[in-house]
């Protein structure tokens, strides 16, 4: 087979090193390549790359090997030579200080290793929540034909007779053990339960946000984002996948024929409509700006008006990422947004999504992928703030709030960063009532730095003794798509560059009107002018003075341009 849909050097004559012969590039390559025992009929056919991202320290990638060897299966049977190569591997639980400070490392990495080494197409095979945005990121600059396995959710655990998720139970189990209703004992046991099996987290936490999106993106084959990680059908898709990298090395479809801005239209419509992660806004803002355009925040939220939530699913709903496949996955989904989605755009099996849509298994009697006369939430999932406090916008996930505190109002009580939170939260002297607002800052792109996950502010132990279940809650980080609650995150500007929520004092009166998508610090412009003037910015973390952290610091965008950085953006 070859693969001429477009001139220019192919498989191993692509991209050869510099040594100012290309004759003898090729031929030195050939002979230390041949040291791996490829025949030249191999070594002829179309290259397709494979990442790998397996690592002891990601279990949401534990079935990496198995779809490997699906991929190349599928490679071979059609005519290629599959070649795997490793990238950085990123797992929620081991990344210090927090995985987002990664991510952009690895996008870097999977970058430049698509373009250093010679490949017609690439698989990209990730799950865990940092790692497809890093991979899309990486593959959208490097612009060469590629397409998404993702490793796909656990199985539900159960504990006692219930059903238990990670990570949404894990929260609630854990804000029960703070509150003093479970043992010790209790939660070594159920430790051992919230996460069963391999594969990401089997709730609409960010990486089902992101699997699905990336499906509806068009990135990734039918019924991708939701068959379970341990299922014959994930090999098989897998399989699948190896199949279609070829035709699109042939055909030479490179990911911005794919990604485009109706694309991410859909995705946008289909993050609404599965009531996913905030953490979607954020990855597929960076992801658009390597394809050099922005996400209009503006739109998305109105896109929030008309998209209503369909998928039953944690922390939004009741079920989990099996019973969402079972119930037709993405492609049903679609079927049942209708018009609201361009079905005229394609995917990466070759077929449109009008045509995927068409396909969708019909599933009777199931109740988890709603129809639009009977959503789970009228309105979308996700609300974009804008105020005096967060003039360059804030997101509010309305499917995991309470509906009581939506229009609130209440008086500030601020912690200065992570640290001040974990050292005064849980004091029976922190002046602190249920009608308050929480207000962390300096946990933003550079104030933490990276973002972290740190926006789900726990309730004051006093106050979860008491029985308070949810305040509203406001920072400049992120929360994990798992959690739940009255929570507003990302605030930009950020408070560590000088952002309005570095201004707020303790006993402010902060107001979240969510109809209106308005948060507002009620305190005099002349005043807060003052204290602008007054602003002092907080010290750099230590080790700030070189390597990959003094990149971060200096090159790290905002919240609303997906926290990229802003040279590995495409100027347009
Ligand atoms: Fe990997 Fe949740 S920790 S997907």
């Amino acid at each position: 087979m070859t693969n001429d849909a477009t001139p220019g050097p192919k498989g191993l004559r692509k991209g050869l090193t510099a040594y100012g012969d290309a004759g003898f590039s090729l031929f030195l390559r050939r002979a230390f390549i041949k040291a791996m025992g490829y025949s030249d009929d191999a070594l002829d056919r179309p290259i397709i790359g494979i990442t790998n991202t397996y690592s002891d320290f990601n279990p949401c990638h534990g079935n990496v090997p198995e779809l490997i060897a699906a991929v190349k299966r599928g490679i071979m049977l059609n005519g290629g030579m599959p070649m795997e190569f490793p990238t950085i591997s990123i797992h929620e639980s081991f990344a210090h200080p927090t995985s987002m400070f990664l991510r952009n490392l690895m996008a870097m990495d999977t970058e430049e290793m698509i373009r250093a080494q010679p490949m017609d197409a690439v698989v990209l095979i990730g799950g865990c929540d940092k790692t497809i945005p890093a991979q899309l990121m990486g593959a959208a600059s490097a612009n060469i034909p590629a397409i998404v396995v993702p490793t796909g959710p656990m199985l539900v655990g159960h504990y006692k007779g219930e059903v238990l998720g990670a990570c949404t139970d894990c929260r609630r189990l854990w804000g029960q053990f703070r509150a003093g209703e479970r043992t010790e004992a209790e939660m070594d046991e159920v430790s051992g339960r919230l996460a069963p099996t391999k594969g990401t987290c089997m709730v609409m936490g960010t990486a089902s946000t992101i699997a699905c999106m990336t499906e509806a993106l068009g990135m990734a084959l039918p019924g991708a984002a939701s068959i379970p990680a341990t299922h014959a059908d994930r090999i098989r898709i897998a399989e699948a996948s190896g199949a279609a990298a070829i035709r699109l090395a042939k055909d030479n479809v490179t990911p911005d024929r794919i990604m485009t801005r109706e694309a991410f239209r859909n995705a946008l419509t289909v993050l609404q409509a599965i009531g996913g992660s905030t953490n979607g806004v954020i990855h597929f803002a960076a992801i658009a700006g390597r394809l050099g355009f922005d996400l209009d925040l503006e739109a998305f939220d109105r896109m929030g008006l008309d998209v209503p939530v369909l998928v039953d699913l944690k922390p939004s709903g009741q079920h989990y990422m099996e019973h969402f496949h079972w119930a037709g996955g993405v492609p049903r989904l679609l079927r049942e947004l209708g018009e609201l989605i361009d079905t005229t755009q394609l995917s990466v099996s070759g077929h449109t999504l009008g045509h995927i849509a068409a396909q969708a298994e019909i599933v009777p009697g199931q109740d988890v992928i709603r129809p639009r006369a009977n959503p789970i939430h009228s309105g979308g999932g996700l609300a974009v703030l804008r105020g005096n406090l967060a003039p360059g916008g804030a997101l509010l996930k309305r499917s995991a709030a309470t509906p009581a505190l939506m229009q609130h109002e209440g008086r500030a009580v601020v912690f200065d960063g992570l640290e001040d939170m974990a050292a005064r939260i849980d004091s029976d002297d922190l002046d602190v009532a249920a009608s308050d607002v929480l207000v962390l800052r300096n946990a933003g792109p550079k104030g933490a730095p990276g973002m972290p996950e740190a926006g789900y502010i726990p309730i004051p132990r006093k106050l979860a003794r008491q029985g308070v279940k949810d305040m509203v809650r406001i920072s400049d980080a992120r929360m994990s798509g798992t959690a739940f609650g009255t929570i507003v995150l990302h605030a930009t500007p950020e408070a560590a560059i000088g952002g309005p929520l570095g201004l707020v004092r303790n006993g402010d009166r902060i107001r979240l009107d969510a109809q209106a998508r308005r948060l507002d610090l009620l305190v005099e412009e002349a005043e807060l002018a003052a204290r602008a003037a007054a602003w002092v910015k907080p010290p750099e973390p230590a080790g700030a003075e070189r390597g990959y952290l003094r990149l971060f610091l200096d090159q790290v965008t905002q919240a609303d341009q997906g926290c990229d950085f802003a040279f590995c953006r495409k100027p347009g």
